[in-house]
Formats: C-alpha cells, structure tokens, sequence
C-alpha cells in the first residue's frame, strides 16, 4: 500500500465552490420548441458547459463564426431525454464562454432525420444563395431515412444543404437536395465536413463512409465529385467511422503546414464505446497521404487518439475563424454512446465539452495534435488560491453544504509535480465525501498512464457499460516535471495534462456530494511543485456568478 499525503485546498474555496447562490436565468425569448424553463441548477447541470435547456442533445454540428458570433448547431430531439428524431439545435456565443440557446435550426422532413454535418460561409457566392452582395450561411448534413433504415435497406443515408440569409437564424432546404446522394451499398454513410481548399479553389468535403474517410469536391456545394477514400491500413476498424474532419495546420516547433484528418469511431474508443482519433499527414486537394514522421500511438497503431477519456465524441473544429484570430478551435460531446441515452439526468441529456484550441507540434514521436481549454475561459475566474507545496501543507474540515445539487467544485487547476528516483508515484486530484465517495484523476507511475478513476464516484448501475474500470491515457511527454491542468465542473472532469499532450475527459454522476477537493501523491517518486486553483463562475444567469 502506498502512503498518501494530502493537500487540503483552501475552505472559502471549498465552500463556495459547493454552495454559491446563482440567480435564475431570465427568461430567453426563443421559440417555443426550446423555450423551456430551466434555472440550470438541476442535479449534474455543468455550470460552464453548453448544455440545452431541455432534452436531448448529441454531436455538436455547423460551427461556424459569423459576425461577432461563433455559431454551435448540435444534434437535438426537442420531444425527449432520448435519442429520436434529429434535428439541428442551435446557439450562440460570442466569447467562447457563455452560450445563449435559439430555436431550433433544422427540422427533419420527408427526406429524413438531419444528422451531423458542417457549415461553411459561401464568401463568394458559389452556390448562388446569396442575394445583394450577402454571403450566405450554409449547412451540410446528411438525410437519415428512417423508414429506409426500419425496412433494412442500405441507401439509408445521402447528404444535403440548406442556407441562411440572416445569421443562422431561418434556414432554408435545397431544392435539388440530396446533393450526394447514396451510392446504394453504404450503410454508413454521414456525417460532411466542408472546407474551401483555396490551393484548388474548390470546397472539399471529407465524409464517413463506413469505416473510411471519403473525400469529394465541388465548385458550388450543390454538384460533387468523388475524389478518393483514406484509411484501409490505418486506425481502428473496431466500430463505424463518424464525423470526421480535414484542416491544414502549421507545425509550431518548425513552421510548416501539415493536414490533419480526425475520425470519429464507435464502438473502439481508447477506454470503450466512442472515441476520436486524428492522423497527421498532407492534403492535395484529393488525396489525404499520412506523413511517415506521424507520431505512432503507444500500441504502435498509425492513429492517434485526441482525447483518452470516454467522453469526448463527435469533437470537429470551427469554420470561418477569422485569419487574426488564427487558431483551430474544437468542441466535442461529452458522452459516449456505450451510456448516453441511460445517464441519470432528468431535464436534458448530455453536454458539450470545453471549447478547445489544437495546435500541431513535432515531437520526438513524431506529429502530434495537443489541446488547449480556450484562454477566454479564465474569464471565469472568480477567485484564485495557491496551492501549497508539501511544507506549507494545509489542513481543515472542508465540508460544504451537503445537499447542493451542484456539489463538486466548479474549479480549475493548474498543479506540478516533479518525477523523483524510480519514479513510481501515484497522484493527482481527488473530490471526496465523508461516505468514502471519490472521483479520482491523477497519473500512476507504474503505468507511465494518467488515469480517470469514478469507481467510487457515485452512480453507474444506471448502465452494464458505464463499468467499474479505471479508464487510463499514456503520458505521451517524458520530461521529469508532470503538469495537470484540469478543468471540474459538478459532474465532469477535463485534464489536459502536459500542455494538452495528453487529454482526458470524463463525466461521472455522485449520489451525496463530493463536497471537498485535495491533491493526494505517494510519499515517494514525486514532490508536488505546488500550484492554483481557481473557483470558477457560471454562465448561467449573469457575468458575475
Ligand atoms: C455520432 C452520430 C453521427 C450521426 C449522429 C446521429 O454520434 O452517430 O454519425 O450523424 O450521431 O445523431
């Protein structure tokens, strides 16, 4: 067994990072299918994630920024807590940060339920959507027929397109929908990503074809040709690809511009059931090549996975970031379909993730995508804490108010540790109760792995899949000094450890309140450098909260 020191956090930061009022949120004018009231306080409700205020909700889809506005569209069945009919659900946010919720984008219609997809702004007018100088907004998506799909037939899916001439906010179907339309023997066959690839001057479109990466181009989104497919001999085939994505990058250490393709799979995920992986490699307009110095994953698999926790799926980037901006901008969804449709929230199912920034490097591996939580999240900095080093180690009865429904922290950390002689240490962050309850999210030396530990963390008999293991990411850097950097909102985890080398993110579901936080280590292997923790606001009901 190993012994354990602890680091108490501070008590005001415990204490109000429990229990801290938050008003209503006002009532938004939004349309009636959305228009439910909610003052987001319900149990598990993240306070600084996106969540719709009611329903079900799954890939976010269509972002896209416009005018001051980053647009997300996700995936949204407005009549149930279940997975349904799907339509596109919309809001928007204009600092990352907080989110306001519009009425539904698109309804499903005789061609099918809209399933993921993209959207682009049409700058020049190619479609011919455009009216008086406009550009128009448009959105990529695939048909589901879903009679088609109930009767076996395999032409189930097709892509389509609808435009906007007001900001996203009505939209209007193709005509000549759909414009790809089945080949006859996909049944999977989904999920456009489109980009304007200025070197061809043409739009690529990179689609998930069952379990390969399709990719076609087109001079005005509506007509498509068949360029070429990618991924025969690489990544997993475990499961069906979804939701993919194609976007150049510039290598940080070395300036130059590589391609990164992710890919979406479910069921083969890193830890279970649905996980995102990426490959690095160049783009020529057709054909997507894989670079030979690519990093290869721990197993030596030529794929690697953007995130190692179990809930990150469906995570593309952003359109149309404007060029002073600069940076290549993910969200993912914080679910996996192993326990999606089961997980024991009442009101609404599922959330986004944090808003992340990729960013390309050229390691000792080879390429790798790290992640980033935006910087415009500090914004929700209400108060910050030094985390003592081990001589300074405080102490105290931390205990919140046990019955706040929201009762683990809202809290960000940024913590170091430094690996000393043989190196097996095991630490990280722990939320507890005095019930014995835990979530554990640390690293284990023994394995070179973080790991996300929510055994002892409250529900999970809700499904057979939400299981009892401990879900494990290698530690892809290798310098002596461990960083965690992690982001906890009542009932969910992001670390991006080492500079965002290696991610994971993880939700988790306590029955009595995880009310006090601690950094734990063993006595040897490690010293712990010492840190911040922030208490964190929420987005819901006013800036100051
Ligand atoms: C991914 C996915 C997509 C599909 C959508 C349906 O989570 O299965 O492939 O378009 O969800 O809601």
């Amino acid at each position: 067994m190993h012994k354990l020191f602890y680091y108490l956090l501070p008590a005001a930061l415990i204490a109000c990072l429990s229990g801290c009022a938050r008003p209503e949120a006002g009532d938004p004018a939004t349309g009636a299918a959305t228009s439910v009231a909610s003052n987001y306080q319900d149990a598990y409700r993240p306070q600084f994630h996106f969540t719709p205020r009611a329903n079900w909700m799954n890939d976010p889809n269509g972002m896209v920024y416009l005018d001051g506005e980053y647009h997300l569209f996700y995936q949204y069945y407005p009549d149930s807590t279940v997975w349904g009919p799907m339509h596109w659900g919309h809001a928007v946010s204009e600092d990352l940060v907080r989110w306001e919720e519009l009425p539904i984008a698109l309804y499903p219609d005789s061609l099918g339920y809209i399933f993921s997809g993209s959207a682009v702004i049409d700058h020049d007018n190619t479609s011919g959507f455009g009216t008086g100088g406009q550009a128009p907004m448009v959105a990529i998506f695939t048909y589901h027929d879903p009679e088609k799909a109930r009767a076996g037939a395999t032409d189930v899916e097709s892509q389509a397109i609808a435009y906007s001439l007001d900001r996203g906010r009505s939209w209007t179907k193709y005509a000549g929908n759909p414009v790809i339309p089945n080949p006859g023997d996909q049944r999977d066959f989904r999920d456009p990503k489109v980009i304007w690839h200025a070197d061809s001057e043409s739009w690529v479109m990179v689609l998930a074809a069952r379990d390969r990466l399709q990719f076609y181009g087109s001079p005005d989104l509506k007509n498509w040709t068949y360029l070429s497919e990618f991924g025969r001999q690489y990544g997993t085939h475990a499961g069906v690809w979804e939701c993919p994505d194609l976007f150049p990058m510039t290598v940080e250490e070395t300036g130059e511009t590589k391609w990164v393709a992710i890919q979406n799979i479910n069921p083969g995920g890193p830890n279970g059931g649905s996980g995102t992986a990426y490959y690095v490699g160049d783009f020529d307009g057709k054909t997507f090549t894989i670079d030979p110095r690519f990093a290869r994953d721990v197993t030596g698999e030529r794929a690697v996975w953007l995130d190692h926790g179990r809930d990150n799926y469906a995570g593309v980037t952003w359109s149309n970031v404007p060029a002073e901006d600069g940076r290549r901008l993910f969200i993912g969804w914080m679910s996996n379909w192993d326990y999606a449709n089961l997980v024991p929230t009442e009101k609404w199912r599922s959330a986004t993730t944090l808003l992340r920034r990729l960013t390309l490097h050229r390691t000792e591996a080879g390429y790798r995508v790290y992640s980033q939580p935006v910087r415009e999240l500090h914004d929700l900095r209400r108060e910050s804490f030094p985390v003592a080093a081990r001589d300074t180690l405080l102490s105290g009865n931390f205990t919140g108010p046990a019955s706040a429904p929201a009762s683990p922290p809202l809290a960000e950390l940024e913590l170091s540790f430094l690996l000393t002689e043989g190196r097996q240490a095991d630490f990280g962050v722990e939320l507890f109760n005095d019930h014995g309850d835990r979530y554990r999210i640390g690293y284990d030396g023994t394995k070179n792995a973080y790991y996300s530990d929510r055994t002892r963390a409250g529900a999970t008999n809700f499904s057979d899949k939400f299981d009892a293991t401990i879900a494990q990411a290698p530690r892809l850097a290798t310098g002596d000094t461990v960083r965690l950097y992690l982001y906890l909102d009542v009932a969910s985890a992001e670390l991006f450890a080492d500079g965002g080398a290696t991610v994971m993110t993880e939700i988790f579901f306590p029955e009595r309140a995880l009310t006090e936080l601690r950094v734990y280590g063993t006595e040897n292997g490690v010293a712990f450098l010492g840190g911040t923790a922030h208490r964190l606001g929420s987005i819901w009901g006013g800036s100051d909260q």
